[in-house]
């Protein structure tokens, strides 16, 4: 019985990416870097079946006929490509909280791309295989790499891809802060829609970060920990105005991500070296190192449980982790 398991990490974006250019292709109007994380990752089986649909479980959970056909098209494009059509079964364990601001979608493709890619025995390399990837979930493309990834927006199918950019091989993480582990009310997909079709500072975004993009790569390296979080902060912050400027607004933010955003800046201010990102939920991740992680958490906890405080250090490249072909 052929099977293939397959690890992938979770990737927090330092310069976001928000809009799409072509909806079908997931082309998106900015390039886009991120940093993967080590604590939050993907485990996905794939086996091949004797029967005519593919099946789906999440999390133990099997999926509904929905859910599995968006899964089911996708692995359409790998049965394509290799001329093979025989059915999977899918096993996919997010060890983090699923759709909760976190990636878990990210992982999730990548470790899903990578997993077919060995099933079906379709020989991608990594510069194709995040071509794949980005079809499932954009953010997807950049899972496949450790370090610092970017991903290059391109202008069609073939060059929007995701490399990686840089080993991060020197002290930065991040503390992810859970403030809410409920599925998120709107959807990335559907959030980035509205606002590119009703936000007048679109285009400022979108031109905006071709300037932080240029910026952070400086800074990563130099490996220089208050700039990279500074820029970042500064794009986080800016696809956020983004998002509450559409009609009707979007506002991922709750009262106790502004608590944490006020007492990062508070710290900031003491001398501790830690900066803000967040994606389309309300959780906080803070970008410092592991020289003032304790001291933050410590903070932290006055405010937040701590088991919802995890410190996460950098994460590597997609990984077989077990191959029976
Ligand atoms: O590709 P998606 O649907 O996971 O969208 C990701 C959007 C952000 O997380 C907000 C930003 C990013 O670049 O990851």
């Amino acid at each position: 019985m052929k099977s293939v398991k397959v690890k992938a990490h979770a990737n927090i974006a330092l310069i976001k990416y928000w809009g799409k250019k072509d909806e079908k292709l997931f082309l998106p109007f900015n390039s886009s870097l991120s940093l993967t994380l080590d604590a939050f990752y993907t485990i996905t089986d794939v086996k091949v079946i004797d029967g005519k649909s593919d099946v789906f479980y999440l999390d133990g959970k099997i999926q509904d006929e929905e859910e599995t056909s968006k899964i089911s098209k996708f692995i359409d494009r790998f049965r394509k490509l290799s001329n093979k059509d025989f059915c999977v079964r899918i096993d996919s364990k997010n060890h983090f909280p699923t759709a909760a601001g976190l990636a878990s979608s990210a992982s999730g493709f990548a470790a899903l791309a990578g997993a077919l890619n060995e099933i079906y025995e379709t020989r991608l390399d990594k510069k194709h295989l995040s071509i794949m990837a980005r079809k499932g979930s954009g953010s997807a493309t950049r899972s496949l790499f450790g370090g610092f990834v970017e991903w290059k927006k391109g202008h069609d199918d073939l060059s929007s891809f995701a490399e990686k950019f840089d080993d991060a091989n020197w002290d930065i993480g991040m503390i992810i802060v859970i403030l809410n582990d409920k599925k998120k009310k709107v959807l990335s997909r559907a959030g980035m829609k509205q606002t590119v079709e009703t936000c007048p500072f679109y285009p400022a975004w979108v031109e905006d970060a071709k300037k932080d993009l240029e910026d952070i790569k400086v800074a990563i390296k130099e490996q220089d920990l208050d700039k990279v979080g500074e820029i970042a902060e500064y794009s986080a912050m800016k696809m956020h105005a983004t998002m509450m400027a559409t009609r009707p607004s979007i506002i991922y933010m709750q009262p106790k991500s502004l608590e944490v955003i006020n007492m990062v800046k508070e710290l900031r201010h003491q001398g501790l070296s830690c900066y803000v990102t967040m994606d389309a939920g309300p959780n906080v991740k803070i970008i410092t190192s592991s020289r003032f992680k304790d001291e933050i958490i410590d903070k932290l906890k006055n405010i937040i449980d701590k088991d919802k405080i995890i410190y996460s250090k950098v994460g590597t490249d997609l990984e077989i982790l077990e191959r029976v072909i």
